[in-house]
C-alpha cells in the first residue's frame, strides 16, 4: 500500500460510512434549498464566452488518461476554448502540451493521434521536436535572420497524476493544478489509472455545454428519462460528496450491479472499517471540475468511461468525448462485452440525455421561460454552480487564492 493512499483512507472511511448509514435509511443529504437559475445562463452568447475565458482558459482541464500516452512519442490532439492543443509523452517519460500551432505562421501542427520523433508543419516544413524546439527549417539561409531557439512551441503547464493529465491553457497560469484538485487526485490515484488500457473513444454532438453536463450531475433522471435503458427500477437518489469545485456522487442503495465481492462496499460492512478494501470505497460518479465525469463499470472486466464535454465557440454548440479505458488488456470476449457496453452508453447520452438537453436549450431560448429550478436533491448542480460564479468572478490575482487550503473535503 503506498504511503500516500494511507494518508487518504481516513476520507475514503468516512465517506463509506456515510453511504452505509444513509443506504440504510434511505435519507439523503439535500442542500438547504431550491436554486433559482436565470435561462439566458445556458443561452446567452457573452456569458458563454466569458466562461470559456474565466474558466476553460484559466483552470487546470483533465484532457487525456496517461495511459493514452503510454509510450514516449505518443501523441494526442484536441481543440478546446478556441485552443489547439498538441499533448505528447516525452522521451523522459514527461508529459507535454503545446499549442497546435506552427510559430512560422501560425498553420496547424498535427492533426489527430499517434506517435512520432519529430513533428512537421504542412504548410511549408519547419519541423519540431517532442521538447517544442524548432530542429528544420526549409530555406534556412534565404528566410533571413531569426534565432530558432526564439522559435519553439508555446507550451501549457501540465499536471500528472493518478494516471491522469491536466493541462492549462494559459502558459503563464499561475494557479497550481494541485491546489486546483484539493486533494481529489489522491483518492483517484487508488484507481491505479496509469496501468488501464484505452479500449475506444466516441465524439457525440451536442447542445449547451452546461445542459450536457448537469445530467452527469444528478441521479434524479435516471429512473425517468433513462426507463426503456437503465430501467425504472433505477434509484433517483444521489448522495454528494464535495471536495473544492470536484465531487463525488454515490447512489445511497445496497446493490453495486455486478461489482465483483472486493468492490462491493455493502458485503464489507459487518466487518470494521479498517479492513475494508479500498476498491470497495471507490464506489459511484467521480466529477472533475469543471467539465469531466468519471464512471466505473463491470463488463467484460473493470472499465472506466471518461465523459469530457467540451464547450463549442457557439453557446448552443458542444462535444462529449467518451473514452473507455479497461483495467486489464481485453481478451476477444471481454473485448466484445465492453464494446457493446460502449455502444449501449452512446446511445444513452445521445438518444436520451443529449436529445432531451437539445429541446431543453429550445425552450430556454425561447424567452418564454425566465428561470429554471434545481432542487435541493440536485445539490451536485447547486454546487457546481456555486463555484462557477465565484470562479468567473475571480480576477487572475485572486484565483489561486480559492483553492489556498488543500483537501477540503466539505461532503459530511
Ligand atoms: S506555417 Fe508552418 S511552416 Fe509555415
Ligand atoms: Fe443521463
Amino acid at each position: 500500500v503506498k504511503e500516500a493512499h494511507k494518508k487518504i483512507r481516513p476520507h475514503l472511511e468516512a465517506v463509506a460510512k456515510d453511504v452505509i448509514g444513509r443506504s440504510a435509511t434511505g435519507e439523503i443529504r439535500p442542500a438547504d434549498s431550491v436554486m433559482t437559475l436565470e435561462a439566458t445562463r445556458y443561452t446567452d452568447q457573452g456569458l458563454h464566452d466569458r466562461d470559456r475565458r474565466q474558466i476553460f482558459r484559466r483552470l487546470p482541464l483533465m484532457l487525456a488518461a496517461s495511459c493514452e500516452l503510454a509510450e514516449p512519442g505518443q501523441f494526442k490532439t484536441m481543440d478546446v476554448a478556441g485552443v489547439s492543443i498538441l499533448i505528447l509523452r516525452e522521451k523522459d517519460g514527461s508529459v507535454r502540451a503545446y499549442h497546435n500551432s506552427c510559430t512560422h505562421r501560425g498553420a496547424k501542427l498535427v492533426e489527430g493521434d499517434g506517435a512520432a520523433n519529430r513533428f512537421t508543419c504542412p504548410y511549408h516544413g519547419w519541423t519540431f521536436a517532442p521538447n517544442g524546439e524548432l530542429i528544420g527549417m526549409p530555406l534556412r539561409e534565404e528566410f533571413g535572420a531569426i534565432d530558432p531557439c526564439d522559435q519553439s512551441l508555446a507550451s501549457f503547464p501540465v499536471y500528472e497524476s493518478a494516471g491522469l493529465i491536466w493541462v492549462t491553457l494559459d502558459p503563464a497560469s499561475q494557479l497550481p493544478a494541485k491546489a486546483f484538485l484539493q486533494g481529489f487526485d489522491q483518492l483517484l490515484d487508488i484507481f491505479d489509472l496509469e496501468s488501464f488500457t484505452p479500449l475506444q473513444r466516441r465524439t457525440l454532438v451536442g447542445t449547451n455545454w452546461k445542459l450536457a453536463f448537469e445530467a452527469h450531475l444528478e441521479f434524479y433522471h435516471l429512473p425517468v428519462l433513462h426507463k426503456n435503458t437503465f430501467g425504472p427500477g433505477i434509484t433517483n437518489k444521489a448522495l454528494y460528496y464535495f471536495w473544492g469545485p470536484h465531487q463525488r456522487l454515490i447512489q445511497p442503495i445496497e446493490g453495486q450491479g455486478d461489482a465483483p465481492q472486493q468492490a462491493n462496499l455493502f458485503l464489507q460492512k459487518d466487518r470494521p472499517a479498517e479492513t475494508w478494501p479500498s476498491d470497495a470505497m471507490m464506489l459511484g460518479e467521480w466529477i472533475l471540475f469543471p467539465n469531466v465525469s468519471l464512471n466505473f463499470f463491470y463488463n467484460g472486466g473493470l472499465g472506466l468511461l471518461i465523459s469530457q464535454v467540451i464547450p463549442g465557440a457557439d453557446v448552443g454548440q458542444s462535444q462529449t468525448i467518451q473514452t473507455y479505458l479497461m483495467a486489464q488488456e481485453p481478451d476477444d470476449d471481454a473485448r466484445a462485452k465492453a464494446t457493446a457496453h460502449c455502444d449501449f452508453l452512446v446511445n444513452v447520452v445521445r438518444d436520451e440525455d443529449l436529445a432531451t438537453s437539445e429541446k431543453q436549450e429550445r425552450n430556454l431560448k425561447s424567452g418564454v421561460m425566465q428561470n429554471v429550478r434545481i432542487g435541493a436533491n440536485e445539490a451536485g448542480i447547486q454546487h457546481f454552480h456555486h463555484w462557477f460564479d465565484q470562479i468567473a468572478e475571480t480576477d487572475d490575482r485572486a484565483l489561486t487564492g480559492l483553492f489556498s487550503y488543500e483537501g477540503q473535503f466539505a461532503g459530511l
